[in-house]
């Protein structure tokens, strides 16, 4: 019999025809018409049909309204419970207009009387069929609709990580230059003393050699610098990359006092005694600290004091206890509660967040800034550092009073 009913090719499989009837008549006859060009498997109630639509894809399933145990219109809803683009037939014999307008209601896309025409039969089955694979199509366009929105929207995540990561690096730039101009100038003063000199003596050697040592430092000082931060770039890769906390904080004050939001606020960053290793990527945890920081600066243009704290935790931080509400929001995805803690605050007296807002300040491109400063997306850069730390986030906040964010990340 040739294949005029469906757009499949003969090499194609050939669809799943499912018939729900508890009457052998019509299952038979439907059988041996459409076997031809559809897969069809045969159910006598509700029951088989599930099993089969929980094993097979069904494209259309053929179902009697007027069944035991299970009625049509039970097995309709439950089939497409499991298989939602399943395509639904109903047979009807003495149903009222009513029952039939309702299981048109509830998703069947066609309904013939028994006995059926084959003709008809024939014409209902293949419209059930385009119907279905239409629908399977437009899903597809949705699924790959929604996963290019989500690349695209991880690309600007991106560009927005990389823009913060090019000031930090500018800033190393900066770091480096210092020390280079002063080694310049002490080159330039030693050249001038020595001039052509044939021997140096007494004064003169012991100024050169005040001045090599000065040298010396600075020359120490940019290595170390640019070991600094390269070490940051190669622990991209590694998942055990450490950082010192001190460190960071030293360089997180350089950056923010040279900052344009710091205005007149006042900054306050409490380096902690004792030398601390972080385990995380040195770059990420600058980033993390600098949006915070900044966000606190912008809060207001009316001066007020922005403080950063380091604290060793000495107990197990218990999250559980702090839920989200109209003061207060916890990230906390891919914690673990129990490892040794270290809790950094960063904390402002400026206006606080108003209960409608927490709620969405973390998700990406929402802003209260005007247009052109903000992007909206700094803390959930900050949530998406976080989680791959495998830290967690406090927020709490309180309307003119301030706001504060405590992280806890892993100790080394
Ligand atoms: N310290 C803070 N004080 C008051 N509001 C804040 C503070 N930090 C963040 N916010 C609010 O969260 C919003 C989102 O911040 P963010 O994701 O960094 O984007 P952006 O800074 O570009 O607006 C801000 O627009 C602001 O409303
Ligand atoms: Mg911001």
């Amino acid at each position: 019999m040739a294949n005029t009913d469906s757009p499949t090719t003969p090499a194609k499989v050939k669809p799943n025809l499912l018939v729900v009837d508890d009457e052998d008549g019509p299952r038979q006859s439907l059988r041996v018409v459409f076997m031809n060009d559809y897969n069809v498997l045969l159910a006598n109630d509700g029951m088989r049909a599930l099993e089969l639509a929980k094993e097979n894809k069904i494209n259309v399933a053929v179902v009697d309204l007027r069944m035991q145990h299970m009625d049509g219109i039970e097995v309709m809803e439950k089939l497409k419970a499991v298989q939602p683009t399943i395509e639904i037939i109903m047979l009807t014999a003495y149903e009222t207009i009513d029952t039939i307008r309702q299981a048109l209601r509830l998703g069947a896309c066609d309904y013939l009387n028994k006995p059926f025409d084959i003709a008809a039969m024939r014409k209902a089955i293949a419209k059930a069929n385009d119907r279905h694979n239409v629908t399977e199509q437009i899903r597809a366009s949705n699924d790959k609709l929604s996963q290019l929105q989500s690349e695209l929207h991880n690309q600007r995540l991106q560009e927005e990580v990389m823009k913060v990561r090019g000031e930090i690096y500018g800033s190393i730039l900066h770091d480096i230059n210092g020390p280079l101009t002063i080694i310049s100038g002490y080159i330039q003063l030693i050249n001038q003393r020595v001039g052509d000199a044939q021997h140096l003596e007494g004064e003169d050697l012991q100024l050169i050699k005040e001045r090599l040592n000065k040298i010396t430092q600075q020359v120490g000082s940019s290595i170390e610098i640019s070991q600094r931060y390269l070490s940051f770039i190669r622990q991209e890769v590694s998942p055990a990359s450490r950082v010192s906390i001190n460190q960071v904080l030293k360089d997180l004050t350089e950056l923010l006092d040279l900052h344009p939001s710091k205005g007149d606020h006042a900054l306050k960053v409490q380096i902690p005694s004792e030398e601390v290793q972080l385990q995380m990527n040195g770059t990420d945890l600058i980033q993390i600290l600098l949006n915070l920081a900044i966000n606190a600066f912008q809060a207001s243009p009316k001066p007020h004091t922005v403080e950063v704290v380091g604290v060793i935790c000495d107990r197990t931080v218990d999250l559980s206890t702090v839920t989200d509400g109209p003061h207060d929001r916890v990230l906390k995805e891919d914690f673990n509660p129990t490892a040794r803690l270290m809790a950094l605050t960063v904390r402002d007296n400026g206006p606080g967040i108003p209960a409608d807002v927490i709620t969405k300040v973390f998700q990406p491109y929402f802003t209260t800034k005007p247009l052109g400063q903000g992007t909206g997306l700094g803390l959930s850069i900050v949530q998406r550092l976080l989680k791959e730390a495998k830290g967690a986030l406090h927020l709490h906040t309180k309307v003119g009073e301030g706001t504060s964010f405590t992280l806890y990340l892993p100790a080394a």
